[in-house]
Formats: structure tokens, sequence, C-alpha cells
């Protein structure tokens, strides 16, 4: 049984020009180095920055002048951590990447007080290990599931925690691979007498290969010839040019180690290549095994070119004694040999950390607040043991993400208003923001978090009136007793009586009774019905409907909604989908999950969420909206269904996800090229287009971004998203007056200043998609000289310095008329005024220019088909998770 496999070198050339290039990507971070030194560079070129804005907490300190002579920077600096008992720091990383993560710890007596460490580091939300010498390196090969990294030291008794350095470099996606689990750092080892540890720059992955001493019984060669290094493990050159050879020829090469544990997992690596010059009668041929057991062989080394013999599935020793034996076959004249060995021990990190959304939820609520609290670092439920402070989670499930489902913050001095960010917690069954000092009105937003079960208000500076709509909320518990200014509703809120005694209930059922409850519905509806028929006045054409209290149409007195298209139940649904197993993302209002209609058909079926109170109206208007527009840019419904509760929408599958994703290139490794960006550019605008001028009345789609522009399988662009979309009435100067709706970056100035809404916002943010495409630059970024795309743009643009703004990743490969007539174009969509905007009738024109004069660079226009379909095969190559919206 083979238990081996070989890369060969020539096969993995053509992966070789890919390669990366210096430092992309590299994390340096030199713990405890003060910010006015940040950054600086070693004499290997590496560049080292210092840890502030990664870790909210800890001292800096700097190791015992009688060290310095044996260490350098980075390692001279460190930054310990007398408080609390975890402590974090948070690093940006790309998702999905694989990871070499390196922790250096040197004590250095830092502290005067000669004692040795012994703390437990812990990755995320997982341990990692235990640290307990004085000067050591942790390294661990992990690939990334989140754009968020976080490296914890935990205080384990008195010995306090610190950390000189932090180092992580993104490897191949393609080395080191583990049937499961990571990689934890056994040992990497050269054979060589010269005493020089190899690094960068020699290793362009900064591994470290330390020489291995060879004893008497080894006979060390090298050599002066090169060696071909061209793997996608990337050996450093001097690292292959020498060997080990046993002295005696029929002896044995054996390399021992030892694990933890008899159950150790271990993957080793051995780089091969034949660095001496043989003569025609001799041979080199060698078996591998382990513990006297056969692993792989008979093999030869190449002449001076590296192999890399690995293992696919990890192996065991008995007894944690691992011996390793290189012997030489019977047909072998010469001993065996070998350059260069890795061993690495399979760790497990199985703890998922937190659901994303209420982690960003819980940080932004932090960040508002300003609360600053020691527990509140690294992951905030999991482990258990370090659950944030005011936090609780459900962490029952464990092959799902825990989820936030308490927050407490009472009595935490919290002022201003309550934060819209409340709302992204969206598992939250407890709310306790009592005894702080809180303004402003109760915002109605909080009826919208469905799983809200007690809301304690009380004690705070409240005004207003508590919203209808959390009142209504079916089971809550609401106190907010002690609000002297908040004004009381219906007759349901209890206030604080005006004769000073005591209020006896804390906690007041909000749906009292079904007499008072019926009047509010009954003035709500009455309410709703009034506002429509004046509203219908300016509005034009718009689906109608009544709206109960909760935001839900009443369904007996609904319209069917009138269609050609398949109207299908709710258990089509769930086959559809396979019980929702298979989620593409998250949409304006609800979840995207993947489904099959008919057996084959690939669909997307989002499922409006029950939380949404303007849910049933949007769907509504989008499904009413789609059933009357048909163009190849628009992305198709499928069916809808609409039983009871159950409202989904059922899309044509966009297999290759959106535009932004594209642009990121997290998810993918290839770029999109100038002339295909053009191609998307020109079908969006296409689509666009159709909506403002091919239907009756025009739409605005009100919330054009990359993200609403998705590909297909041929990477053919359509608009997504029309949940916004408004029907407008046809003359000039008429305008719908709704609420301002779009996404923050993109929305038209102008728009959301007079509240104003005509085509020509769209074509605003069509403009920004436009600047995206061609810097690809984020809308937004406070670490920019200006943060908006468009005011950076121009800034740029009036410097002089318009090469600088263009996506560094085309690298030059573009005709530059078409740039700049595209930059122009952009331009001309962003102006401030809208009557001095370009229609998107002229927009389409004028990219259809800018393709035209791209395509005569590059050849028959015939290119850009081929072009497509080769990225298709290689977006699948990749395995892109395909996302819906
Ligand atoms: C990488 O950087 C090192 C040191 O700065 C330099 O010697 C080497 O040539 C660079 N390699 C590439 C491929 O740029
Ligand atoms: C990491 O990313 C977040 C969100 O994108 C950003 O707010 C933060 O400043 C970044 N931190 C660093 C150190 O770059
Ligand atoms: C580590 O501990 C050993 C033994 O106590 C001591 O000799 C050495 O100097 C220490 N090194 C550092 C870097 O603290
Ligand atoms: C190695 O083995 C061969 C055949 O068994 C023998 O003839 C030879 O003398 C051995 N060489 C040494 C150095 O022991
Ligand atoms: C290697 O291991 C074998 C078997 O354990 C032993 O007989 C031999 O002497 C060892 N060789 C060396 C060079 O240590
Ligand atoms: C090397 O492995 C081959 C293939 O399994 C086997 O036939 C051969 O006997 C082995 N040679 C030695 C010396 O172990
Ligand atoms: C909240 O309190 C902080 C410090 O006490 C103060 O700087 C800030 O202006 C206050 N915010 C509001 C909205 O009152
Ligand atoms: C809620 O989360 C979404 C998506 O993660 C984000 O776009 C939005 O800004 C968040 N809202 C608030 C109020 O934090
Ligand atoms: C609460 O805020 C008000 C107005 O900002 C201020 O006058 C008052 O002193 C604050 N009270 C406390 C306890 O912080």
């Amino acid at each position: 049984m083979e238990r081996y496999c070989v890369y060969f070198a020539i096969l993995l050339q053509i992966l070789h020009i890919a390669q990366a290039q210096n430092q992309t990507g590299f994390i340096s971070v030199d713990c405890g180095l003060s910010p006015r030194e940040s950054p600086y560079a070693l004499s290997t070129g590496l560049t080292y920055t210092s840890d502030t804005g990664l870790v909210n907490s800890g001292k800096t300190g700097r190791i015992a002048k009688q060290f310095e002579t044996d260490y350098n920077k980075p390692t001279l600096t460190l930054r310990y951590f007398p408080e609390g008992v975890r402590n974090c720091y948070n690093l940006n990383v790309t998702s999905d990447t694989n990871y070499m993560i390196k922790a250096t710890f040197v004590y250095g007596n830092y502290d005067g007080l000669s004692a040795d460490p012994d703390f437990d580091l812990y990755f995320g939300p997982n341990f990692w290990t235990t640290v307990n010498s004085n000067d050591t390196i942790e390294e661990i090969i992990h690939v990334t599931k989140s754009s968020l990294l976080q490296v914890c030291l935990v205080k384990t008794g008195t010995s306090i925690p610190f950390i000189n350095i932090l180092e992580l470099r993104p490897l191949r996606k393609n080395v080191y691979v583990t049937q499961s689990g990571s990689l934890q750092y056994l040992f990497r080892a050269y054979f060589s007498n010269s005493g020089r540890t190899i690094r960068y720059p020699d290793d362009v992955y900064d591994r470290k290969w330390y020489p291995v001493f060879l004893e008497n019984s080894w006979a060390p060669i090298t050599t002066t010839l090169n060696v071909n290094t061209s793997t996608i493990y990337e050996v450093p050159k001097g690292v292959m040019a020498t060997a080990a050879m046993p002295l005696n020829p029929n002896a044995t090469l054996n390399i021992t180690w030892s694990l933890e544990t008899p159950t150790t997992q271990f993957y080793s690596y051995m780089h091969f290549a034949e660095i001496q010059t043989l003569r025609a009668s001799d041979t080199r041929e060698l078996n591998v095994t382990l513990n006297g057991k056969y692993s792989y062989g008979p093999y030869t080394p190449k002449p001076f070119k590296t192999e890399t013999v690995l293992d696919l599935n990890p192996e065991q020793c008995d007894g944690g004694v691992c011996i390793l034996q290189l012997l030489k076959t019977s047909k072998s004249t010469l001993p065996p040999l070998l350059n260069a060995m890795e061993a690495f021990t399979v760790i497990d990190f199985p703890q998922m950390e937190t659901n994303r959304d209420d982690v960003a939820g819980l940080k932004n609520v932090q960040d508002i607040y300003g609360l600053n609290r020691i527990s509140w670092q690294g992951d905030p439920c999991v482990p258990k043991q370090f659950l944030w402070d005011g936090i609780n989670c459900n962490i029952s499930d464990t092959s799902m993400p825990p989820i936030i489902t308490s927050l407490d913050l009472s009595s935490s001095g919290l002022n201003g208003t309550i934060t819209p960010a409340i709302q992204n917690l969206t598992h939250l069954q407890n709310l306790d923001l009592s005894n702080n000092n809180l303004t402003g009105e109760i915002p109605e937003f909080l009826a919208d978090i469905i799983s809200l079960l007690v809301i304690d208000f009380s004690g705070n500076n409240f005004t207003g009136s508590v919203p209808p709509s959390l009142l209504q909320k079916k089971g809550m518990k609401l106190n907010v007793e002690g609000n002297p200014h908040l004004l009381c509703t219906a007759g349901l809120c209890v206030n604080k009586g005006e004769d000073g005694h005591k209020k006896k209930s804390i906690l007041v059922p909000v749906v009292a009774s079904i007499a008072s409850l019926a009047v509010i519905v009954g003035a709500l509806i009455l309410f709703l019905v009034f506002r429509k028929i004046k509203a219908s006045k300016v509005e034009g054409p718009q689906p109608s409907y009544m709206q109960t209290p909760d935001g839900r149409s009443p369904r007996s007195s609904e319209p069917a909604i009138m269609t050609n298209n398949k109207r299908f139940t709710y258990s089509e649904v769930m086959t559809m989908t396979n019980n929702f197993q298979r989620t593409l993302g998250k949409g304006g209002f609800g979840i995207v999950y993947h489904g099959f209609v008919n057996g084959t058909e690939q669909v997307a079926v989002k499922m409006l969420s029950h939380s949404s109170s303007q849910g049933y109206k949007q769907f509504k208007a989008e499904v009413e909206l789609l059933l009357r527009v048909h163009h190849k840019n628009l992305v198709a419904l499928v069916g809808y269904c609409d039983e009871g509760e159950n409202l989904a929408l059922i899309y044509e599958y966009m297999s290759n996800g959106d535009l932004k994703e594209h642009m990121s290139g997290t998810q993918n490794r290839f770029i999109l090229n100038w002339g295909t960006r053009l191609k998307i550019l020109v079908e969006s605008a296409q689509g666009l287009e159709y909506l403002h001028n091919g239907c009756k009345p025009p739409m605005v789609h009100r919330d054009v971004k990359t993200t609403n522009i998705l590909l297909n399988e041929h990477f053919q662009a359509k608009l997504a998203d029309f949940g916004l979309s408004r029907s407008f009435p046809n003359e000039g100067e008429t305008h719908v007056s709704t609420v301002v709706a779009g996404t923050p970056g993109y929305l038209d100035p102008e728009y959301y200043r007079t509240n104003w809404l005509t085509e020509k916002s769209d074509v605003y943010s069509f403009g920004i998609v436009l600047l995206e495409i061609i810097t690809n630059q984020p809308v937004i970024d406070q670490s920019r000289e200006k943060s908006h795309i468009a005011e950076w743009v121009a800034f740029m643009i009036t410097k002089g310095d318009i090469i600088s703004i263009m996506d560094p990743t085309l690298n030059g490969d573009y005709d530059s008329g078409s740039v700049w007539k595209a930059v122009e174009l952009a331009i001309c969509c962003l102006n401030p005024s809208s009557v001095r905007r370009p229609t998107m009738s002229q927009v389409v024109i004028g990219l259809n220019e800018c393709l035209a004069s791209e395509n005569s660079r590059r050849g028959p226009s015939t290119d850009m088909e081929s072009k497509s379909s080769r990225e298709v095969s290689l977006t699948i190559a990749t395995e892109v998770s395909p996302r819906a919206r």
C-alpha cells in the first residue's frame, strides 16, 4: 500500500509562473514596538510593524540588557498582559487562504523576575498550545475560514503571558494539504554542517530551515551546481544543494523523533534531489520504511531536480516513537540520500467561531458606546470559560456557529440613543439596557428582532412613545419604568406614578388585552388605507395592499398575484432546496438558498425573512416588477411561493456570484481583464437602460452596486435585487418621494438631499460602479487621503496622478484610450447635478466605444468569448462557492 506520492517538478512548473511576489500578503508584527519606530525593514528585506491597533490591551516591554547580544529586532521588544485572563490579537487576513502562522516567545527576563513562562495560546476559540519555554517559536499551517484571525494569550496561573513576534505568511493553496485539521510544526531541517539557518529571502515563504549537524557515520555532500527547485514547495536552493548520506554504503539512513502520544497523527515531507554526478554504472535507489514497515519506494532522486515525497494521509507511530529509514534497494550501488525534511502533527480546531454577523453587530455596539471591557476580547461566546461579561450565547449545537442570545449592558454608563447596530444581533432574546443615560426615542426596529422576548429599558432618559409595533409583539416583556419623559401609549405603557408611590409591576406584558389591541389594529388599518389613497395620487401605479400592524397583509383580502410564472407551494420549495440545505448568501431581506427545479434547472431561492416588517410590501413590489420585466441582462424570476407566512422568490441561478467578489479576487485566483470588465459593464448598463427606457412606466433600480451585478456560467452580467425598485411617473419633472433607500457610497447625494428620485440616481450609482471596476478600490475607505472613491479619483486626477488610480492587478494590460474614456464617462455620471449626467443610453454607447477600442488592440472580438469560457473552467477548478445575491 503506497502512502506517499511524489510531486513532479515538470508538472508544477506551470503553476510556478503564477508564483507570489516578494512579501505579498506577509504580516510581520513586532509586538511591543513603539508606533514611532514603525515600520522598519530588516536586512533580509522583511518589513515589521508595531502591534498598535491589533490588540486593545497589554503593556510594552523589552528583554533584559544581557540578552540583547543574543537576539535582534524584532525579538527585542514584547507585549505582556498583566490584566484580564484572555488577551487577543486581531489580524485582518484573506479568507480561505493557506497561511503559515508563527508566534515567537522569548522571555529574556523582561520583568526582572527570572520566572519561566507558563501560559496558554489560543487560536480563535480553540486551544493551540501551552507556552512554557523561555525561547520558543510556535508555528502552524492553517487555511483561514474568515477574514479575521485571532491569536489569544491566556493566563492559566500566575505567569503573565507575553509575546515578541507574530508572523503570517500566505502559502499556496495546494501545499501542505491535510485530510482534515491544520498542521503544527514538529521540525524542519536540512542536512549540512554549515551551521547556517536559511530563511527569507532565500525561502520565499519565510520558512526557517535549521541545519542538522552530521555525526561521524554520516557524510555531508554539497554541490556548487544549480539545483532546480521549482516545485510548489519552493524549497530554497541553499537547502537542496546539500544532503546527507551514510558513510557505510550498506547502511541505512535513520531519522528518529518522538510524538506526544502514540495516537498523535503527523505528516512528513521529504525533499530529494540527486546532487552527485553519477557514473553510468551507478544507480541510487531507495525504499522508505516507517518503524520497519514499508511505506514508499523504490525511488530514485532526480539529478539536480527537486522532488518532494509526502504523506497523503496522516501517519501514526507505535509508542509515539518514529524511526524513518531510507534503505538502498538491492539494485542500488549507492547509499540512500536525503536533502531536507519537514514534519508536522495534526492539530484540530473543532470549535466554530460565533456567528459572524452577531460578532460584527456586537463590535459595532461596543464601538458606538465606547465600551472598554477587558473580557471583551477574542470570540464573544467560546470557549465557554471566556464568555464575555454581559453576553449569553446558544452554543448547544456544535455543528453550528454559536449565536448571541442575550446582551446585558445595564449600569454601563451608556449615553446617546439606542444604536441601530443592535438590530444586527438578530438572535437576541434578552436585551437589558437598564440604568444608563440613554436618550432619544425607543426605535421601531426592535420589533424586527423576531427572537426578542425580554427588553429592559428602565432607568434611562427615553423620550417620545413606545412604538406600537413593539407593543404588539406577541409574548414580549418590556420594562420602561423610570423614564420620566416617556409618553404612555394606549394605556399599555406603565410609567412612574405622579403621586410617587412605587409601581408594582416591573415587567409589562405588552399584548395586554384583545380589546385594546383591536382598537389599535383598527386605527392603524384606517391610517394606512388613508395614507395609501393619498400616496397613490403621487406615486402612480403600485400594487394595492393593506397592512396589519405586524406589517403583513391580511391574506384573505389579498388579491392573488397575477402570473404566468410558476407559483410553488411551500412543500415544493422545501423539496426544491432539499430542506434549505445549501445557503448561497444573505440578501436584502432574507436568506438565499440553492435549489433545483424539475430536478435539473438550478435556482436561487430567496426566502423572505419573517422579521422584516417591510417584507410583504417589498415582496409584492419585487414580484410585480419582475413579472413585467424580461431582459437578458436582468436576473429572471422563475417562480415564487406565497403561502401563509412563507414567502419566497425563485430566481435563475447565477453560478459565478457577484461582480464584487470577482474584483476582490478572494474567491478566485484569476483577474478579470479589462476587456471582460468592459463587457460586464456594457451588459449591466444595458439592463439598467432597459429598466429606464424599456419599461412602462420607467423604473428606477435604486440600489445599483457591484454586489447586485451577478454573473452566470458564461460570465454574462445581469442586474439583481429589484426589491427597492418602484415605478415612477413618466413626466419629466415629477418624482416619487419615499424613504431614501440605497447603499452608502453609491447613493446619489442629490437624491439624498432632496429626496427627489429620478433615473439619474441610478446613473450616479453606476458611475461609482465604473470607478470601482477601473480602480479596484473600496467605495469607502477611511484610510485613503479621500475616503469616498469619487473624491479620491478626482483628487488623484487633479494631482496629475492618473496611472495610480488604475487597478494595479491589471498590470497595465489595457488600451489606455479605452480606460480614459471610461474614467471620463464615470466622472460625467457622478456630476453633482443630475440633469448634467448622461442617460443610461448614452452610457451604453460610451462603454461600447471603450470596448471596441480595447478589442481592436487585442484582436478579433471573438477573443472575448473564449476568454470568458476559459475563466469559467478556472472558476470551477478553484471551487468557488457561488452566491446569488
Ligand atoms: C525579493 O526580495 C529580496 C530582498 O529584498 C531580493 O533579493 C529578491 O531579488 C526579491 N525577489 C523577487 C522575486 O523580487
Ligand atoms: C481590519 O478590518 C476592519 C474592517 O474591514 C477595519 O475596520 C480595521 O481597521 C482593519 N484593521 C487593520 C489593522 O487593518
Ligand atoms: C532561559 O532559561 C535558561 C535556564 O534557566 C537560561 O539559561 C536562559 O538564559 C534563558 N533564556 C532566556 C532568553 O530567557
Ligand atoms: C556492503 O555489502 C556488500 C554485499 O552485501 C559487501 O560485498 C560489501 O563488502 C559491503 N560493504 C561494506 C563497506 O560493508
Ligand atoms: C538505523 O537503524 C537500524 C535499525 O534500527 C540500525 O541497525 C542501524 O544501525 C541504524 N543506523 C544508523 C546509521 O544509526
Ligand atoms: C523495496 O520496495 C520494493 C517494492 O515494494 C520491494 O519489492 C523491495 O524488496 C524493497 N527492497 C528492499 C531492499 O527493501
Ligand atoms: C457620552 O459621554 C461621553 C463621555 O462621558 C461624551 O464625550 C459624549 O459626548 C456623550 N455623548 C452624548 C451623545 O451625550
Ligand atoms: C448590519 O450588518 C450588515 C451586513 O453585515 C451591514 O451591512 C450593516 O451595516 C449592519 N448594520 C448595522 C446597523 O450595523
Ligand atoms: C445624563 O445625560 C444628561 C444630558 O446629557 C446629563 O445632564 C446628565 O448629567 C447625565 N447623567 C448621568 C448620570 O450621567
